[in-house]
Protein backbone atom coordinates (compact mmCIF):
# COMPACT_ATOMS: atom_id res chain seq x y z
CA UNK A 1 0.00 0.00 0.00
CA UNK A 2 1.04 3.51 -0.69
CA UNK A 3 1.66 5.74 2.14
CA UNK A 4 0.16 9.11 0.79
CA UNK A 5 -3.77 9.63 0.40
CA UNK A 6 -3.24 11.58 -2.55
CA UNK A 7 -0.93 13.58 -4.80
CA UNK A 8 1.96 15.81 -3.14
CA UNK A 9 3.97 18.62 -4.16
CA UNK A 10 7.13 18.14 -6.46
CA UNK A 11 9.48 19.67 -3.87
CA UNK A 12 12.30 20.51 -6.25
CA UNK A 13 11.87 23.01 -8.91
CA UNK A 14 13.30 22.50 -12.34
CA UNK A 15 16.47 24.38 -11.89
CA UNK A 16 17.60 22.64 -9.42
CA UNK A 17 18.46 19.64 -12.06
CA UNK A 18 20.77 22.14 -13.91
CA UNK A 19 22.05 24.77 -11.72
CA UNK A 20 25.82 24.89 -10.98
CA UNK A 21 25.46 26.76 -7.71
CA UNK A 22 22.24 24.10 -6.89
CA UNK A 23 24.50 21.45 -7.66
CA UNK A 24 27.99 22.86 -5.37
CA UNK A 25 25.65 22.92 -2.50
CA UNK A 26 24.94 19.30 -2.78
CA UNK A 27 28.23 18.73 -3.45
CA UNK A 28 29.30 20.19 -0.45
CA UNK A 29 26.19 19.35 1.73
CA UNK A 30 25.45 15.94 0.69
CA UNK A 31 27.45 14.41 -1.40
CA UNK A 32 30.90 15.25 0.24
CA UNK A 33 29.98 14.23 3.65
CA UNK A 34 28.67 10.42 2.60
CA UNK A 35 30.25 7.27 2.48
CA UNK A 36 30.25 6.30 -1.00
CA UNK A 37 30.81 2.45 -2.70
CA UNK A 38 33.68 2.55 -4.91
CA UNK A 39 34.95 -0.78 -5.54
CA UNK A 40 34.80 -4.82 -4.15
CA UNK A 41 37.04 -6.86 -2.68
CA UNK A 42 36.52 -9.21 -5.60
CA UNK A 43 38.28 -6.31 -7.99
CA UNK A 44 41.32 -6.31 -5.40
CA UNK A 45 42.20 -9.90 -5.48
CA UNK A 46 45.36 -9.79 -4.41
CA UNK A 47 47.36 -8.13 -1.50
CA UNK A 48 48.85 -4.85 -2.31
CA UNK A 49 46.93 -4.72 -5.10
CA UNK A 50 45.89 -1.46 -6.21
CA UNK A 51 42.95 0.37 -8.42
CA UNK A 52 42.30 3.76 -9.30
CA UNK A 53 38.73 5.49 -9.24
CA UNK A 54 37.37 8.84 -9.46
CA UNK A 55 34.89 10.10 -6.88
CA UNK A 56 33.13 13.38 -7.13
CA UNK A 57 36.16 14.49 -9.03
CA UNK A 58 38.79 13.42 -6.46
CA UNK A 59 40.91 11.26 -7.82
CA UNK A 60 41.32 7.67 -5.72
CA UNK A 61 43.95 4.48 -5.53
CA UNK A 62 42.37 1.58 -3.31
CA UNK A 63 45.38 -0.57 -2.39
CA UNK A 64 44.11 -4.22 -0.77
CA UNK A 65 45.94 -4.55 2.79
CA UNK A 66 44.83 -7.54 4.52
CA UNK A 67 41.16 -8.16 4.46
CA UNK A 68 40.58 -4.49 4.41
CA UNK A 69 41.46 -1.79 1.69
CA UNK A 70 43.71 1.40 2.55
CA UNK A 71 42.34 4.68 0.55
CA UNK A 72 44.36 7.70 -0.73
CA UNK A 73 43.88 10.98 -2.90
CA UNK A 74 45.74 9.87 -6.10
CA UNK A 75 47.17 13.44 -6.64
CA UNK A 76 51.07 12.29 -6.84
CA UNK A 77 50.53 8.62 -8.08
CA UNK A 78 52.57 8.86 -10.86
CA UNK A 79 55.68 9.61 -8.74
CA UNK A 80 54.93 7.36 -5.70
CA UNK A 81 52.55 4.16 -5.01
CA UNK A 82 53.49 4.21 -1.48
CA UNK A 83 50.22 5.31 0.24
CA UNK A 84 51.61 6.16 3.21
CA UNK A 85 53.15 9.67 1.81
CA UNK A 86 49.41 10.02 -0.45
CA UNK A 87 46.89 11.96 1.86
CA UNK A 88 44.56 9.05 3.29
CA UNK A 89 40.49 9.18 3.01
CA UNK A 90 38.64 7.04 5.18
CA UNK A 91 37.65 3.18 3.89
CA UNK A 92 34.81 0.77 5.34
CA UNK A 93 33.19 -2.61 3.78
CA UNK A 94 30.04 -3.66 4.31
CA UNK A 95 30.08 -7.28 3.12
CA UNK A 96 32.64 -7.17 0.32
CA UNK A 97 31.55 -3.89 -0.83
CA UNK A 98 34.53 -0.98 -0.68
CA UNK A 99 32.97 2.05 1.00
CA UNK A 100 35.17 5.62 0.87
CA UNK A 101 34.13 8.72 2.45
CA UNK A 102 35.90 11.93 1.21
CA UNK A 103 35.56 13.88 4.53
CA UNK A 104 37.83 13.52 6.88
CA UNK A 105 35.02 13.50 10.08
CA UNK A 106 31.82 12.41 10.48
CA UNK A 107 28.99 9.60 10.75
CA UNK A 108 30.49 6.20 9.96
CA UNK A 109 29.43 3.73 7.08
CA UNK A 110 27.42 1.75 9.87
CA UNK A 111 25.82 4.85 10.71
CA UNK A 112 24.94 6.11 7.55
CA UNK A 113 23.37 2.98 6.47
CA UNK A 114 21.42 2.27 10.18
CA UNK A 115 19.49 -0.15 10.09
CA UNK A 116 20.36 -1.93 6.60
CA UNK A 117 24.27 -2.23 7.60
CA UNK A 118 23.92 -5.88 8.55
CA UNK A 119 21.05 -6.98 5.75
CA UNK A 120 23.39 -5.22 3.58
CA UNK A 121 26.69 -7.01 4.62
CA UNK A 122 25.11 -10.41 4.94
CA UNK A 123 24.23 -9.64 1.40
CA UNK A 124 27.21 -8.66 -1.04
CA UNK A 125 29.58 -11.41 1.22
CA UNK A 126 29.56 -15.45 0.66
CA UNK A 127 27.74 -17.49 -0.14
CA UNK A 128 27.20 -14.41 -2.50
CA UNK A 129 29.85 -13.47 -4.75
CA UNK A 130 30.14 -10.78 -7.37
CA UNK A 131 28.67 -12.28 -11.03
CA UNK A 132 28.65 -8.71 -12.79
CA UNK A 133 30.04 -5.10 -12.45
CA UNK A 134 28.95 -2.15 -14.94
CA UNK A 135 29.82 1.61 -15.26
CA UNK A 136 28.00 3.58 -17.16
CA UNK A 137 28.14 8.11 -17.88
CA UNK A 138 24.32 9.74 -18.14
CA UNK A 139 23.43 12.90 -19.94
CA UNK A 140 21.40 13.81 -16.73
CA UNK A 141 21.58 15.58 -13.37
CA UNK A 142 22.20 12.58 -11.12
CA UNK A 143 19.00 12.72 -9.66
CA UNK A 144 17.22 11.98 -12.79
CA UNK A 145 18.03 8.01 -12.83
CA UNK A 146 17.99 8.31 -8.91
CA UNK A 147 13.79 9.41 -9.30
CA UNK A 148 13.46 6.91 -12.44
CA UNK A 149 14.64 4.28 -10.06
CA UNK A 150 11.80 5.31 -7.11
CA UNK A 151 8.78 5.17 -9.05
CA UNK A 152 6.72 2.40 -11.22
CA UNK A 153 4.66 3.97 -13.55
CA UNK A 154 7.54 3.71 -16.01
CA UNK A 155 7.73 -0.08 -15.24
CA UNK A 156 5.13 -0.77 -18.39
CA UNK A 157 6.41 2.04 -20.72
CA UNK A 158 9.97 1.26 -20.03
CA UNK A 159 10.32 -2.30 -19.09
CA UNK A 160 7.49 -3.84 -20.92
CA UNK A 161 9.06 -6.96 -22.22
CA UNK A 162 11.11 -7.93 -18.54
CA UNK A 163 8.43 -6.62 -16.08
CA UNK A 164 5.53 -6.37 -18.06
CA UNK A 165 2.83 -3.67 -16.39
CA UNK A 166 3.29 -2.08 -13.36
CA UNK A 167 2.21 -3.86 -9.66
CA UNK A 168 -1.11 -3.55 -8.06
CA UNK A 169 -0.59 -0.81 -4.69
CA UNK A 170 -2.31 -3.75 -2.53
CA UNK A 171 0.94 -5.63 -3.34
CA UNK A 172 3.04 -3.13 -2.86
CA UNK A 173 4.68 -1.79 0.30
CA UNK A 174 6.29 1.61 0.68
CA UNK A 175 8.64 2.66 3.44
CA UNK A 176 9.00 6.43 3.56
CA UNK A 177 11.75 7.84 6.57
CA UNK A 178 14.20 10.73 6.90
CA UNK A 179 17.15 9.28 5.90
CA UNK A 180 15.24 6.34 3.47
CA UNK A 181 12.53 4.62 1.71
CA UNK A 182 12.12 1.28 0.18
CA UNK A 183 9.67 -0.47 -2.14
CA UNK A 184 8.90 -4.13 -1.51
CA UNK A 185 6.55 -6.18 -3.74
CA UNK A 186 5.40 -9.87 -3.97
CA UNK A 187 3.78 -9.54 -7.44
CA UNK A 188 5.78 -11.11 -10.15
CA UNK A 189 5.02 -13.32 -13.18
CA UNK A 190 4.17 -16.91 -11.89
CA UNK A 191 6.95 -18.35 -13.98
CA UNK A 192 9.62 -16.29 -12.29
CA UNK A 193 8.37 -16.64 -8.95
CA UNK A 194 8.91 -20.71 -10.00
CA UNK A 195 12.04 -20.65 -11.32
CA UNK A 196 12.97 -18.35 -7.83
CA UNK A 197 11.68 -20.70 -5.57
CA UNK A 198 13.13 -23.79 -7.57
CA UNK A 199 16.63 -21.76 -7.56
CA UNK A 200 16.70 -21.50 -3.31
CA UNK A 201 15.43 -24.89 -2.66
CA UNK A 202 18.38 -26.14 -4.26
CA UNK A 203 20.77 -23.60 -3.62
CA UNK A 204 19.46 -24.12 0.42
CA UNK A 205 18.75 -20.49 1.00
CA UNK A 206 15.69 -18.73 2.51
CA UNK A 207 12.50 -18.00 -0.10
CA UNK A 208 10.67 -15.07 0.56
CA UNK A 209 9.53 -14.76 -2.43
CA UNK A 210 9.94 -10.22 -2.37
CA UNK A 211 11.98 -8.08 -4.62
CA UNK A 212 12.97 -4.78 -2.46
CA UNK A 213 14.24 -1.74 -3.91
CA UNK A 214 16.01 0.33 -1.21
CA UNK A 215 17.36 3.90 -0.85
CA UNK A 216 19.38 5.19 1.09
CA UNK A 217 20.03 9.05 1.28
CA UNK A 218 21.63 10.91 -1.07
CA UNK A 219 23.08 8.26 -3.64
CA UNK A 220 22.80 5.03 -2.59
CA UNK A 221 20.33 2.21 -3.96
CA UNK A 222 20.40 -1.44 -3.52
CA UNK A 223 17.81 -3.97 -4.84
CA UNK A 224 17.74 -7.65 -3.32
CA UNK A 225 15.30 -10.63 -4.77
CA UNK A 226 15.93 -14.32 -3.22
CA UNK A 227 18.46 -14.72 -5.85
CA UNK A 228 20.01 -11.52 -6.51
CA UNK A 229 21.78 -8.55 -4.48
CA UNK A 230 22.54 -5.70 -6.45
CA UNK A 231 24.10 -2.21 -5.44
CA UNK A 232 24.19 1.07 -7.79
CA UNK A 233 25.26 4.10 -6.61
CA UNK A 234 24.68 7.18 -9.19
CA UNK A 235 26.79 10.66 -8.86
CA UNK A 236 26.73 13.69 -10.25
CA UNK A 237 29.88 14.36 -12.85
CA UNK A 238 28.41 17.83 -13.44
CA UNK A 239 25.51 19.60 -12.67
CA UNK A 240 23.75 18.02 -15.99
CA UNK A 241 25.62 14.79 -15.89
CA UNK A 242 26.24 11.82 -14.28
CA UNK A 243 28.03 8.45 -13.85
CA UNK A 244 26.92 5.01 -12.31
CA UNK A 245 28.18 1.84 -11.04
CA UNK A 246 26.67 -1.80 -10.73
CA UNK A 247 27.53 -4.89 -8.60
CA UNK A 248 25.17 -7.60 -8.81
CA UNK A 249 25.75 -10.83 -6.32
CA UNK A 250 24.89 -14.15 -6.60
CA UNK A 251 24.59 -17.42 -4.18
CA UNK A 252 26.90 -20.42 -4.42
CA UNK A 253 26.32 -22.27 -1.73
CA UNK A 254 25.66 -23.11 1.19
CA UNK A 255 24.57 -26.48 -0.53
CA UNK A 256 26.87 -28.50 -2.17
CA UNK A 257 26.81 -30.93 -5.48
CA UNK A 258 26.51 -31.54 -9.19
CA UNK A 259 22.44 -29.85 -9.45
CA UNK A 260 23.45 -26.72 -6.72
CA UNK A 261 26.08 -25.95 -8.73
CA UNK A 262 24.00 -25.95 -12.05
CA UNK A 263 21.86 -23.72 -10.23
CA UNK A 264 23.80 -21.45 -8.62
CA UNK A 265 25.68 -20.90 -12.21
CA UNK A 266 22.46 -20.93 -14.28
CA UNK A 267 21.36 -18.32 -11.73
CA UNK A 268 24.23 -16.07 -11.75
CA UNK A 269 24.06 -15.94 -15.94
CA UNK A 270 20.65 -15.13 -15.58
CA UNK A 271 20.65 -12.13 -12.91
CA UNK A 272 23.56 -11.03 -14.46
CA UNK A 273 21.76 -10.54 -18.04
CA UNK A 274 18.41 -9.27 -16.70
CA UNK A 275 20.56 -6.48 -14.83
CA UNK A 276 21.66 -5.94 -18.22
CA UNK A 277 18.79 -5.34 -19.88
CA UNK A 278 17.14 -3.62 -17.32
CA UNK A 279 19.39 -0.92 -16.79
CA UNK A 280 19.79 -0.79 -21.16
CA UNK A 281 16.14 -0.03 -20.71
CA UNK A 282 16.12 2.70 -18.51
CA UNK A 283 19.14 4.50 -19.62
CA UNK A 284 17.98 6.07 -23.48
CA UNK A 285 14.97 8.06 -21.41
CA UNK A 286 17.47 9.73 -18.93
CA UNK A 287 19.01 12.71 -21.63
CA UNK A 288 15.28 13.29 -22.50
CA UNK A 289 14.45 14.13 -18.84
CA UNK A 290 17.18 16.40 -18.58
CA UNK A 291 15.86 18.13 -21.56
CA UNK A 292 12.41 18.16 -19.96
CA UNK A 293 13.86 19.96 -16.89
CA UNK A 294 15.65 22.04 -18.56
CA UNK A 295 12.34 23.47 -20.53
CA UNK A 296 10.25 23.20 -17.85
CA UNK A 297 8.37 26.30 -16.15
CA UNK A 298 6.48 24.35 -13.85
CA UNK A 299 7.79 21.56 -11.60
CA UNK A 300 4.51 19.58 -11.71
CA UNK A 301 3.01 17.32 -9.24
CA UNK A 302 3.78 13.68 -7.59
CA UNK A 303 1.91 10.98 -7.93
CA UNK A 304 1.04 8.79 -4.99
CA UNK A 305 3.01 5.81 -6.75
CA UNK A 306 6.09 8.30 -6.80
CA UNK A 307 5.66 9.20 -3.32
CA UNK A 308 9.45 7.74 -2.21
CA UNK A 309 10.42 11.21 -4.49
CA UNK A 310 8.62 13.71 -2.21
CA UNK A 311 10.84 12.23 0.57
CA UNK A 312 14.28 12.27 -0.95
CA UNK A 313 12.93 16.27 -2.80
CA UNK A 314 12.66 16.95 0.55
CA UNK A 315 15.80 15.64 1.97
CA UNK A 316 17.43 17.59 -0.59
CA UNK A 317 15.56 20.73 0.03
CA UNK A 318 16.35 21.13 3.73
CA UNK A 319 20.08 19.69 3.61
CA UNK A 320 21.07 22.00 0.54
CA UNK A 321 18.74 24.84 1.67
CA UNK A 322 17.24 25.38 -1.97
CA UNK A 323 14.76 28.18 -2.19
CA UNK A 324 11.62 25.56 -2.87
CA UNK A 325 9.31 28.55 -2.64
CA UNK A 326 7.42 29.20 -6.49
CA UNK A 327 8.38 32.02 -7.95
CA UNK A 328 6.35 35.09 -7.63
CA UNK A 329 3.96 35.43 -10.22
FE1 LIG B 1 13.45 1.20 -14.60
Amino acid sequence: MFVHESQLRHVLRPEHYYSEEHYRRELESVLLPGWHPVATMAELPREGGFVARTLLGRPLLLRRAGDGVHACLNACAHRRRDDDHLARVRSALCGELVFVCLAEEGPSLEEQLGPHFAYLAESFAPPWRQVWAWRADYQANWKVPLENGLESYHIPCLHARTFGDYPQERNVEHELHETWTSYTTTEMDRWVKNAVRRATRWLGLPSTGTYTHLHVFPNLTFVSMDTFRMAQPVWPTSATTSSTRVWVFAPFGPRRGVIPWLFAHGNALAVAGVARRVLHEDAPIFPDAQRGLEASVCRGVIGRREERLHVFQDYIARRCGADTADPAG
